[in-house]
């Protein structure tokens, strides 16, 4: 039987503040076991929540009819906050808190721009651009210098691949890009109303400026995203979507492929310091499938989100592993704790790109599975492969500073070093022979 890892003074586990803790933030592990163990369908004290943490009960009431997300109506009147914060009501609104048939149409209506086709398209791009980040940097690197990775590659890369997706012309990027951080003040645990303002006003103006986008796609339209999301895909040949779903739509995409995939390639920064030998090998070998079980290891073993955005409730009793779920009440499943159940994932701890067990729930499951999980691969594989081959030997240059967040597992800076500065053995354009990216070309 494991202990609980931090004393809660013998009172019940309050699994969200547990979550805000910075021991927990930095290693939320013991506490999942704790739970799988203990408390699968775990009652939060604060009432009516309940955290799910082993795979099969995960999968179930994600999967299952009995549960479904909540509606605006209930989620508004279980979070009042929601009515104050336009940010808030963006993330609640959006297509995670929708039902069918509802969500059949918005999921139609985006599923387009991420067939595995349209994200080869972009493949070519994103592999120019996170070269072109990346030359500056390996001199700096070179030099002796210490770089913040996510602010110098992570971040503008994913930031450049959703750009080239929706169609976001390369001259207004720099000023929507810097919007993100700030609007994710909202998902602070403790927000208050200064962090709730801060980020309506990035949200606002994040709207505004894809509501003048769309205008201006409606007059001259292009072959990218926007244009289509705009000017057509519904039954009559019109748009699918009226304007507010348009915008909301563009305003979560633009978050959700800026940010969780950013904060996945952070993960895999760390798990290549981590394990360099396995990101050797896996790089080294000639059969793709080795670098792919890498980033599928770091998917399955760091997943950037904590917990799956939608809320879910069941529309009835109903009992999971021995514990009654009333209905009406919020059920949330922690990824990282069922990535980690022994059950289905022998050794969890342990990091073994030769895995190759699928099942993990790093993109969730069910109707709400992330439409962008192809992209967001994509983008890890082209960033693993020009790391791997511009900057081997990289090592950290202090701590990486975390964002507290109540959903996300992502960071403000990821700094690193070279140790060895010029004189270590790296080159700044990739071999052909070590990667796979250049394979593919
Ligand atoms: C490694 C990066 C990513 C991770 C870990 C991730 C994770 C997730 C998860 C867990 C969900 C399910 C949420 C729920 O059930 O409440 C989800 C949904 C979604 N993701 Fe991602 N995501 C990533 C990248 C992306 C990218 C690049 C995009 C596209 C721009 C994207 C767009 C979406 C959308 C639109 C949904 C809602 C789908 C629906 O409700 O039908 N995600 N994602």
């Amino acid at each position: 039987m494991s202990a609980l890892p931090v004393d809660v003074g013998g009172g019940p586990v309050d699994v969200l503040v547990r979550m805000q803790d910075p021991a927990t933030m930095e290693d939320p592990y013991p506490l999942y076991a704790w739970l799988r163990e203990h408390s699968p369908v775990h009652p939060n004290p604060t009432g009516g929540v309940y955290f799910v943490s082993r795979h099969q009960e995960a999968r179930l009431v994600m999967r299952d009819p009995a549960f479904r997300s909540l509606t605006q109506e209930e989620l508004r009147a279980k979070q009042p906050r929601i009515g104050r914060s336009r940010t808030l009501r963006n993330f609640l609104v959006g297509i995670t808190n929708t039902n069918r048939p509802e969500h059949t149409r918005l999921r139609r209506a985006m599923a387009p721009f991420f067939t595995p086709q349209a994200v080869e398209t972009l493949r070519r791009g994103a592999r120019q651009r996170c070269d072109a980040l990346f030359a500056p940097v390996v001199e700096r690197l070179r030099d002796g210098e210490s770089v913040d990775l996510h602010t110098e590659v992570t971040a503008p890369l994913a930031m450049h691949v959703i750009a080239d997706l929706i169609g976001v012309p390369e001259a207004d990027r720099s000023s929507i890009a810097p919007l993100v951080s700030r609007t994710l003040r909202a998902a602070h645990p403790t927000a208050d109303e200064a962090a709730l303002r801060e980020a309506d006003e990035a949200t606002l103006a994040i709207e505004e400026y894809f509501t003048g986008l769309v205008a201006e796609r409606r007059s001259r339209p292009r072959t990218d995203a926007v244009s289509a999301l705009a000017n057509g895909g519904g039954e009559d040949g019109g748009p699918a979507l009226d304007q507010a779903e348009l915008i909301n739509m563009l305003w979560g995409l633009w978050m959700a492929g800026s940010d969780s995939t950013t904060a996945a390639m952070d993960h895999t920064v760390l798990e290549v310091i981590r394990f360099p030998r396995a990101a050797r090998a896996a790089l080294a070998d000639p059969d793709p499938e080795a670098a792919a079980g890498f980033v599928e290891e770091c998917l399955r073993h760091e997943p950037p989100i904590w917990m799956a955005a939608s809320q879910l409730v069941p529309v009835r009793d109903v009992e999971v592993a021995g514990t009654v779920i009333p209905r009406g009440a919020g059920v949330h499943v922690l990824i990282g704790s069922v990535n980690r159940d022994p059950a289905v994932f022998p050794d969890p701890d342990r990091f073994d790109p030769a895995r190759g067990v699928p099942g993990y729930l790093t993109f969730g499951e069910g109707i709400h599975r992330c439409v962008g999980a192809g992209l967001a691969r994509m983008e890890i594989t082209v960033f693993l492969s020009r790391l791997h081959a511009h900057l081997p030997g990289l090592a950290p240059a202090g701590t990486p500073v975390r964002r507290r967040l109540a959903t996300q597992r992502s960071f403000d800076s990821l700094t690193v070093a070279l140790p060895g500065g010029r004189t270590s053995s790296h080159r700044l354009t990739p071999h052909p022979s070590k990667s796979k990216e250049s394979e593919r070309a």
